[in-house]
């Protein structure tokens, strides 16, 4: 079935006139399902951080058409940047660049920095170009949850507190954007996602990893994040069978997701294969756990998955999900800290 991703133009119309009410507008990206603010007008940007239970501190990405409007956001746009934007956007690049002086700091976080994406699905070009300017927009979910990859998981999430979703199907690409700082004459790598690093070092040469004291602060790329309700253990190939088979006789419900079918029968558990394949993996990934997290079971097991780089964007949230699960465990509120969703 071919699914109509476009717009009609009176749902375009209520999008972006709640826009420039102040008012939120859900959309879709190819990442995962956007939280859109005006990001030129405070007021809205607030009610981004109180709807989220976001900390103001946690800075947001801004949105625009194409780069042409770069410069409204970024003061300096370094070469390296500058190649990266015409290679990648539109698409699930983010860029940290140091921010012009207009840019409001509830985008900012009150960092000398800006976040810039120029997104691909054709609805968020759309209302993007409709709109005319920069969109705020963090991923649509709850501080520390799951972000959405469809729309009705923005519905659940927020109910009618969000006036407009924009409901542009299943997302493509199901995890958020690649974040690169282009700041100090160093390219670093902040969050990794469907662009990866050797990419990325194609298109600009070396490309930093690690961080250090010195670098961008990336709320939300640091510690307890992406996490379903149920408590989440990420275990290796060898250990995961054993482990379902001795939890569940003790009585315990288990959800699990492999990458393979199970070998053995287990009564008691819930069995997502998410198969071998890195692009489909990431993009059922939230909903497999959205799955699971209904499913009414005492933990959720998720196989590690490949050390390969086309898998380090499911990695890198696995574990977060993972932390948020040992930091509930370990003393209750030390799972807000520090982080942003
Ligand atoms: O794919 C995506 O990036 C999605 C879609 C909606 O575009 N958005 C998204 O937004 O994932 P959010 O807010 O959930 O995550 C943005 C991340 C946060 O970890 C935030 O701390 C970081 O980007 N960030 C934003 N501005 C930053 C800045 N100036 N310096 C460093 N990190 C920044
Ligand atoms: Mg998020």
């Amino acid at each position: 079935m071919v699914r109509v991703v476009r717009a009609t133009p009176v749902e375009l119309a209520a999008a972006v006139q709640a826009l420039r009410d102040g008012e939120l507008v859900a959309f879709p990206t190819e990442t995962v399902y956007g939280l859109g603010a005006h990001a030129a007008y405070p007021a809205a940007l607030r009610r981004v951080f109180e709807l989220k239970g976001r900390p103001t501190t946690h800075p947001l990405i801004v949105h625009i058409d194409s780069l042409r409007y770069l410069t409204r956001w970024a003061r300096e746009v370094p070469d390296a940047a500058t190649r990266l934007a015409e290679h990648f956007w539109p698409g699930p690049l983010t860029l940290v660049l140091p921010r012009a002086e207009n840019v409001h700091r509830l985008v900012t976080g009150g960092q000398d920095t800006v976040a810039v994406r120029v997104p691909s699905h054709p609805m968020a070009q759309q209302l993007l170009t409709a709109f005319g300017g920069g969109i705020a927009a963090p991923s649509a979910n709850r501080y520390g949850r799951l972000s959405p990859t469809r729309a009705e998981h923005v519905r659940e999430e927020f109910g009618a507190a969000v006036r407009v979703v924009l409901d542009g199907g299943d997302c493509k690409l199901g995890l958020e954007s690649t974040i690169v700082a282009c700041l100090d004459g160093k390219v670093q790598l902040l969050r990794p996602g469907a662009i990866t690093l050797s990419q990325l070092e194609r298109v600009v040469g070396e490309v930093v990893t690690e961080t250090s004291a010195q670098s961008p602060r990336v709320p939300g790329s640091s510690g307890a994040h992406y996490a379903p309700n149920t408590p989440l253990s990420v275990v290796s190939s060898g250990e995961l069978e054993g482990l379902v088979a001795a939890l569940t006789a003790s009585g315990m419900r288990i959800g699990v997701l492999a990458l393979h079918p199970p070998m053995g029968t287990y009564r008691l558990t819930t069995w997502i294969n998410g198969g071998q394949r890195p692009e489909s993996y990431a993009h059922d990934l939230y909903a497999h756990l959205r799955t699971l997290d209904k499913a009414g079971c005492a933990r959720i097991l998720v196989q590690e998955v490949p050390a390969d780089e086309r898998w380090d964007a499911a990695y890198d949230r696995l574990h977060r999900a993972a932390a948020s699960a040992t930091e509930l465990a370990d003393g209750g509120d030390t799972v807000a800290l520090g982080v942003s969703g």
